[in-house]
């Protein structure tokens, strides 16, 4: 395992929740973060003994300064909003894919032999017939699923090219304490369910993904950095669930005996259908199994929220916070 971290996008919900387990475990000896905090926001890592520097992995600058006496990276800054990426592709291509090439080359210019890089499964794959595998060819329907494909192989050629370690896990929809700015579906259900609106569904519910719990999916990212294996890892929970089976399962922790109201709209452009992952792979090479069940992740989840919609000034809408996706 490395000793010396730096988390980019630390202050995001993937990143304070990796911070955190590394924090409270004790399993490195330094933690630094790197954000511009325009999604995540500082207080999010700091009952953490981590070190904060507030900027743009794009400014070359501050990440030698973010750089030095680091041993690896877990690269998680990104644009994360698919339908942003769709409006506006410049600025994701930008901040995605040349934010992380630039990363790579400041990586070799001061010797960084580690990188763990966070990547997706649906956005690059597309419509594909699941379980989805890493073998699979992808075939990415958005500027975002492009973006995180492009990166998988720019870290590929950086590490066959210059000797460091990279490795990219493609997660799947992640969810837990923390996610309060997500536009991901748990979510915005969540917040909707606090305001009491009624929740909004884009197509029959039928639809399927692979909910992973934020917990379980921090474990991952550790068990990659300690195995230090090449190549790219599926990280999901293994099954798939539909969108009506989700809200009854939210609807038990919070709003029991009641079903939420929910509009049904149609089934949005470029919304993939059907996806779950295959995490064999993950499971024989990085050691690494998904161990909280979807009740008692929503649980959890649930009981964040609700304590920090208390904590939140009275009368503020929850539900009104803006709307993004992220796969
Ligand atoms: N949450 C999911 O379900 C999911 C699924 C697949 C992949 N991912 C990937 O995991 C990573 C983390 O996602 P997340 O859900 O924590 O998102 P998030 O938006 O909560 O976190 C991203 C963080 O990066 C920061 N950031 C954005 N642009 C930056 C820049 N140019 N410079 C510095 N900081 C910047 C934001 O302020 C934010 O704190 C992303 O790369 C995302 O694409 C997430």
């Amino acid at each position: 395992m490395p000793e010396n971290i730096l988390v980019t996008g630390g202050c995001g919900f993937i990143g304070a929740n990796l911070v955190r387990t590394l924090a409270e475990r004790g399993l490195v000896r330094s933690i630094r973060v790197i954000d511009d905090e325009s999604r995540g926001r500082r207080d999010a890592i700091a009952p953490y003994d981590a070190e904060f520097v507030k900027g743009d992995i794009r400014d070359r600058d501050l990440m030698r300064r973010a750089l030095r006496n680091v041993d690896a990276v877990v690269h998680l800054a990104a644009d994360t909003d698919v339908i942003d990426s769709i409006t506006n592709p410049e600025r994701n291509f930008d901040i995605n894919v040349a934010g992380t090439f630039r990363l790579l080359m400041l990586m070799r210019e001061m010797d960084v032999p580690r990188l763990v890089n966070a990547s997706t499964g649906g956005a690059i794959l597309g419509e594909a017939r699941p379980p989805v595998h890493e073998e699979m060819v992808p075939h990415p329907t958005s500027p975002y699923g492009a973006g995180k494909a492009s990166v998988e192989a720019w870290c590929s050629a950086f590490a066959a090219s210059y000797g460091f370690a990279s490795v990219s896990l493609r997660f799947s929809n992640v969810y837990g304490p923390m996610s309060f700015h997500k536009g991901s579906v748990i979510a915005s259900f969540m917040r909707r369910i606090l305001d009491g609106v009624p929740l909004t569904v884009y197509g029959d519910g039928s639809q399927t993904r692979d909910y992973i719990f934020v917990d379980d999916l921090c474990e991952g990212i550790v068990a990659a950095m300690t195995a230090g294996k090449p190549g790219v890892f599926q990280l999901g929970s293994g099954a798939g669930t539909t969108l009506d089976r989700l809200i009854e399962l939210i609807a038990e922790v919070a709003c029991p005996g009641r079903r939420p109201d929910v509009r049904y709209e149609p089934f949005r452009t470029g919304e993939i259908r059907h996806n779950w992952t295959d995490v064999t792979r993950a499971r024989e090479q990085l050691n690494w199994t998904p161990r909280t069940s979807l009740p008692d992740g929503l649980a959890l989840t649930w009981s964040w929220f609700r304590d920090h919609a208390l904590s939140q000034p009275p009368g503020r809408r929850l539900s009104r916070q803006p709307a993004r996706r992220t796969p």
